[in-house]
């Protein structure tokens, strides 16, 4: 008997970046952070996960290819769903059959894995929440999604999501939450820029860690920036303010690679074409004399572009003038998303 589960999880774009932890082990954030959850029909994590007493052991397949189970980021999320697992069959004083058996997991990117497109955010959410299907776990469960990526805790809900810093030691305050569901701003699109579709240089991990063992202004960012921005993101977003998410979403990627190049040795993420995207949009909104197009890039140098539904014609019409080779590359492709439906 094999009892069995499939989810998808969606990826999200932050909008303020999460970028340095204050505790490896429980991955808790020296920032709050703020992203918008992409709607699931073009990039998605689907995984299914398999529990039986005929399996001798935990295993995992990621597009195909066995990989190892023993890491300690799947055998955190792992140990955490069991544990919850146990803690609810004791209350409850039900079966919990599946407790001893061991499971198999199959996860599928629809999209490049590692390219700084937030693969492991949809990919430890859709683990996360199949495990917890599979076990029978309500509520919420983005603690433990966290400890698999930090971002992948933000994917776990739809719209636009926070997550909180948190001061708790154990940090059980230190979840995701959603500001307001995709229905709430449904003019905002989204299109993804696949610049380069390799894997990164510099995960983000590591990255971050280098940060901030090196950067003053990683330190100065998350005291002195980032608390009043999140307050001021999610004013824009709970007003629709097209202008201020904007801004607030330029200056922010704009600062997270600021304290990269400020990490010593310092972290290149952004590469030509990325620069000439951010100069492209600087110059059609001082056209409009307005904020009509926001670009944010992760750890690496795709870019991800904020904008309204009625623009979007023309700053594709844009980016295909300027940069004809996206249009007839594989690799390279624009994506045009809008949010999920929640
Ligand atoms: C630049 O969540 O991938 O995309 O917690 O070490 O797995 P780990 O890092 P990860 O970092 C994401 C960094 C970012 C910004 C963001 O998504 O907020």
């Amino acid at each position: 008997p094999i009892s069995q589960v499939t989810c998808t999880a969606p990826v999200n774009i932050a909008v303020i970046k999460y970028w340095g932890k204050r505790d490896e082990q429980l991955v808790l954030p020296i920032n709050p952070s703020l992203s918008v959850t992409l709607s699931q029909d073009q990039l998605c994590t689907r995984t299914t996960v398999a529990a039986s007493v005929d399996f001798k052991r935990d295993r995992i397949w990621l597009n195909g290819q066995e990989q190892s189970i023993d890491t300690p980021r799947l055998q955190k999320c792992l140990g955490e769903i069991r544990r919850l697992a146990r803690k609810r069959k004791h209350e409850e004083e039900r079966s919990g059959d599946l407790l001893g058996c061991c499971v198999h997991i199959c996860s599928e990117n629809n999209f490049p894995t590692a390219a700084g497109l937030a693969s492991s955010a949809a990919g430890y959410a859709c683990l996360v929440q199949s495990l917890a299907r599979l076990f029978g776990i309500d509520g919420d469960v983005s603690h433990i999604a966290r400890q698999g990526s930090g971002s992948a805790c933000r994917s776990m809900y739809g719209g636009f999501v926070e997550w909180t810093m948190g001061r708790a030691e154990d940090g059980s305050d230190s979840v995701a939450k959603q500001v307001a569901p995709a229905e709430h701003w449904p003019e905002l699109r989204v299109l993804v820029v696949v610049v380069n579709a390799g894997k990164k240089a510099v995960g983000s991990t590591e990255g971050m860690q280098t940060t901030v063992r090196t950067s003053a202004l990683v330190a100065y960012r998350a005291e002195h920036v980032v608390p009043s921005r999140q307050d001021d993101m999610k004013r824009a977003v709970l007003d629709r303010d097209f202008q201020a998410f904007g801004e607030i979403t330029m200056r922010d990627s704009n600062q997270f690679h600021a304290t990269c190049l400020d990490t010593y040795p310092p972290i290149f993420y952004l590469n030509e074409t990325s620069k000439q995207i951010i100069h492209l949009v600087h110059r059609y909104n001082r056209h409009h004399g307005k904020v009509k197009a926001a670009y944010t890039f992760d750890a690496g140098p795709n870019a991800v572009l904020y904008l309204l539904q009625d623009d979007v014609p023309e700053v594709l019409a844009l980016l295909k003038h300027f940069f004809p080779a996206n249009a007839n590359n594989d690799s390279e492709r624009t994506f045009v998303r809008g949010l999920p439906d929640v």
